[in-house]
C-alpha cells in the first residue's frame, strides 16, 4: 500500500470542525425542499460556484445564509449523521464537534432542538460504528459578550442534561476586531462550571489573539493559531507548555490565510516541535473532509511517516477524551 493509503487508513482524531460547516450543498436543497424555505441558489452547483471565498466574512456570510434551512430537530439530526458518514469513511475515531447556538436561536429555534438532534446521531454513531464524540459550544464574537453570557445561562441546564457529551466552550466567527479579552467573565463562567474551553485565535488575528486567549480566557487548546509563527516568544511558550493547536490546511488556503500550501505555516509549527493536529474546520465548503487535508499537507511538504504518526498522536493527546478512554484509543 502506499503512503497515502496508510495515512488514509489509520485511526484518527479530528478536533476542530462545525456542525453547521459541515452541511453539503446537497443536503441544504434536500432541506430546504422538506422546510419550504427558499435559497437564493437555484441548485446544488450554482450553489458550490459561490463558494470563492476572499476572506473568513466572506465564508460566514455565505454559510449564514445555509443555516436557515436548519429547522427542525430532525435536520440537525441529518447534517450531523452526513458528517459521521464522511469521519468513518475517513477512519475518524473520535470528533469533537463545534455547534453555534446563536446562528439558531437568533432565527427563534429553540437549544434543546438543536442539541436533541445533534446528540441522536452522535449516540447511533457510538452504536453503529463504535464513533466517540463531544460536543463543543461555541460563542459568536461578532456579537457581544452579553448575547454570549445569555445564551450561555440558557443552556446550562443542557450542559448538565448532556455532560457527558457537551463538555466545554469554544469561540469562533470574525476575528479582526474582536479580541479574546472582550469575552473574558464568559471564560471565567464557563470554568467556574469545570467546562473544557477553546478559542479560535490566530486565524486572521494577530500573536497578540492567541496571546489574550491563553492569558485572559485561559484555553485550553488553541483553534487554528497558524499565525503565531509570528511571533518568538509565543512560539516557545507554545512549545514548552503544550498547547495544541487545532490546525485546518485547506480552509487556511481557502480563506486566503496563506497564498498556497507551500506557505502555510504548518511546516515552521511542526519543525518547531508545536503540538499541532490537522483538521477539516467546515468541510463541506472547504473542498475536502479530514483524508483530504492530511494529504494536502503531505504532498505539499513531503512529510514522512514519522511526521504524520506523530500528528496522528498529538490528536488523541489533545483530545478531551476521558483518560481511561483514551489509553484503549491510542
Ligand atoms: N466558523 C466556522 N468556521 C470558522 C473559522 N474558520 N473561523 C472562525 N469562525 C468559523
Ligand atoms: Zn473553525
Amino acid at each position: 500500500t502506499t503512503f497515502h493509503d496508510k495515512i488514509c487508513r489509520s485511526p484518527k482524531t479530528e478536533l476542530h470542525v462545525h456542525i453547521e460547516g459541515a452541511l453539503t450543498p446537497e443536503l441544504m436543497f434536500h432541506l430546504a425542499k422538506r422546510n419550504n424555505v427558499k435559497l437564493p441558489y437555484n441548485s446544488a452547483d450554482e450553489l458550490r460556484a459561490a463558494y470563492s471565498f476572499t476572506n473568513l466574512q466572506s465564508f460566514l456570510d455565505i454559510c449564514g445564509v445555509g443555516v436557515s434551512v436548519l429547522i427542525t430537530s430532525r435536520d440537525f439530526y441529518d447534517v450531523t449523521m452526513d458528517y459521521i458518514q464522511h469521519a468513518v469513511s475517513d477512519n475518524i475515531v473520535h470528533s469533537e464537534l463545534f455547534f453555534d447556538p446563536q446562528l439558531h436561536t437568533h432565527r427563534g429555534i429553540e437549544l434543546t432542538t438543536i442539541i436533541d438532534g445533534i446528540e441522536r446521531a452522535l449516540i447511533e454513531a457510538e452504536q453503529k460504528y463504535n464513533f466517540s464524540s463531544k460536543l463543543i459550544m461555541c460563542f459568536l464574537r461578532h456579537l457581544d459578550e452579553q448575547d454570549a453570557l445569555d445564551t450561555f445561562s440558557r443552556a446550562l441546564p443542557l450542559f448538565e442534561q448532556y455532560k457527558h457529551r457537551l463538555i466545554g466552550i469554544g469561540l469562533d466567527s470574525t476575528e479582526q476586531n474582536h479580541p479574546p479579552e472582550e469575552f473574558q467573565r464568559l471564560f471565567a463562567r464557563a470554568r467556574e462550571h469545570h467546562l473544557r474551553v477553546v478559542a479560535h485565535a490566530g486565524e486572521e488575528g494577530p500573536p497578540l489573539y492567541v496571546k489574550q486567549a491563553l492569558d485572559i480566557l485561559k484555553v485550553e487548546r488553541i483553534d487554528h493559531g497558524v499565525r503565531s509563527v509570528e511571533d518568538e516568544l509565543l512560539m516557545k511558550r507554545l512549545v514548552d507548555v503544550k498547547i495544541p493547536l487545532t490546525i485546518c490546511p485547506l480552509s487556511n488556503i481557502k480563506l486566503k490565510v496563506f497564498d498556497d500550501m507551500k506557505k502555510h505555516s504548518l511546516k515552521q509549527l511542526l519543525d518547531s516541535s508545536v503540538m499541532l493536529t490537522i483538521n477539516s474546520d467546515d468541510p463541506a465548503y472547504f473542498g475536502g473532509y479530514l483524508n483530504a487535508n492530511y494529504l494536502a499537507v503531505t504532498d505539499a511538504f513531503h512529510l514522512n511517516q514519522n511526521d504524520i504518526y506523530k500528528i496522528i498522536r498529538n490528536g488523541f493527546e489533545a483530545s478531551f477524551i476521558e483518560e481511561e478512554k483514551r489509553q484503549l484509543l491510542i
